[in-house]
């Protein structure tokens, strides 16, 4: 986060019903999980359940407590070499790919573990220096419980008994058939302050549309159908280069999940609803499919521009432990990340933050593209118009999905 947003948010101070509220919700998403569920590891992009509780607790305890209160004590000292992610100025930790490893410390270990940071946090949480780096902490936290949602679910998906996570969640209703044009010109995009964002999201800058026009809905698992019934994953006229090469070399002939008329979900195999949105799905995939529709993917700042308006908070999103599932709503937000032609780049003026925290975006900008929206799997609340979700083209285990785009 850029210094500008860090004193944005130091004017307000922190919430502490919203620390508690998106602490509470880790912890119930971990509720319906034994402490093997939450020790697994299916592959090395998703972490274990125990482990994304941890890491989150470690956020806030290194960044916020260790870092700027006098006197805190760490939980254990041997415990960040476990728990750091990705932080090279935090040093040396454990391998990604061997989380699955860690069955000590237990579950229980690791809620005691977030309760003693939660204790030392509810001390500082009115300190309005601290107030920028607990937003910080807070919206970190929120993207760990997607994860932790996508990363059991996956897991589970691996056990051929196929268990739930949880009873299905209900559904919404589907958005319509049309398109939202746009006569082009010049948008101005980006983090212009006032509330919480990543540092990626800025600097605000202006861009150039041209006259563009964007589905009113996400495309749908009886679209998703006809393409492959039509041989779309065998046609490499549709395909990048780089595409038809996954596609080959893994055997993909279909959305991740799929078996004939089935998908498995949090709440186990299940039949495909047609009308529903087709989910994880690679960049790719989302493609080879707009090629086959003869359209295109948005470019994020098209797909920006006419979020700007809309409630981001609306849609099909998640706010309470459940067996979350793309459904169809008519907003532009929830059911699925969508995505962009837009590699993930910096943008014009970019400076990560100084420290450990400008480890948190910036080095990722190379090789991934980028996401707009929100899923099934996003807390209410998280995202935004700005947001800049970020994925390799050949990931597609988060709830993936795909808004077609065309030229005017
Ligand atoms: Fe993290």
């Amino acid at each position: 986060m850029d210094s500008a947003a860090l004193r944005q948010e130091a004017k307000s101070g922190a919430c502490p019903d919203a620390y508690r509220a998106v602490r509470a919700l880790s912890v119930a998403l971990a509720a319906p999980l034994s402490d093997a569920d939450a020790t697994i590891q299916s592959m090395p992009d998703a972490s274990p359940a125990k482990w994304h509780l941890a890491h989150s607790a470690w956020f806030f305890e290194t960044f916020v407590l260790r870092d700027h209160v006098a006197g805190y004590r760490l939980f254990d000292a041997e415990w960040p070499f476990l728990f750091n992610s990705y932080y090279e100025a935090e040093g040396a930790r454990h391998p990604r790919a061997e989380r699955g490893l860690l069955s000590r410390p237990s579950l229980e270990e690791v809620l005691a573990y977030r309760a003693h940071v939660d204790a030392a946090m509810e001390r500082v949480l009115d300190r309005p220096e601290l107030a920028g780096l607990i937003a910080l902490g807070l919206a970190h936290e929120q993207q760990h419980q997607e994860l932790l949602l996508t990363d059991i679910k996956h897991a589970l998906s691996c056990n051929p008994l196929g268990p739930a996570y949880a009873p299905a969640a209900p559904r919404f209703r589907q958005g319509g058939d049309g398109w939202r044009e746009h006569p082009g010109g010049i948008a101005l995009v980006g983090h212009r302050g006032g509330g919480f964002a990543f540092d990626n999201e800025g600097p605000a800058h202006r861009v150039l549309l041209e006259p563009f026009a964007l589905a009113e809905r996400l495309v749908t698992n009886r679209e998703w159908d006809a393409f492959i019934a039509d041989g779309g994953y065998a046609t490499p006229a549709l395909w990048l280069f780089d595409g038809w090469a996954w596609v080959r070399q893994h055997g993909v002939a279909a959305p991740l999940y799929w078996r004939e008329g089935e998908h498995f979900t949090l709440a186990g195999w299940q039949a495909r609803d047609p009308a529903a949105p087709v989910a994880h799905i690679s960049y790719y995939e989302a493609e080879a499919f707009a090629a086959w529709a003869g359209c295109r993917l948005p470019t994020e700042f098209e797909w920006e521009t006419l979020a700007a308006g809309e409630d981001p908070a609306a849609g099909n999103q998640l706010d309470v432990c459940a067996a979350v599932a793309p459904t169809g709503t008519a907003a532009l937000f929830g059911d699925c990340w969508q995505w962009t032609r837009s590699a993930y780049l910096p943008y014009p003026r970019y400076r990560p933050a100084a420290g450990a925290v400008g480890e948190y975006n910036g080095k990722f900008m190379n090789g991934q593209y980028v996401l707009k929206g929100a899923s099934c799997a996003t807390p209410r609340g998280h995202s935004r118009a700005g947001y800049r979700n970020f994925f390799y083209p050949h990931q597609r285990w988060q709830f993936t999905g795909l808004r077609l785009a065309r030229d005017l």
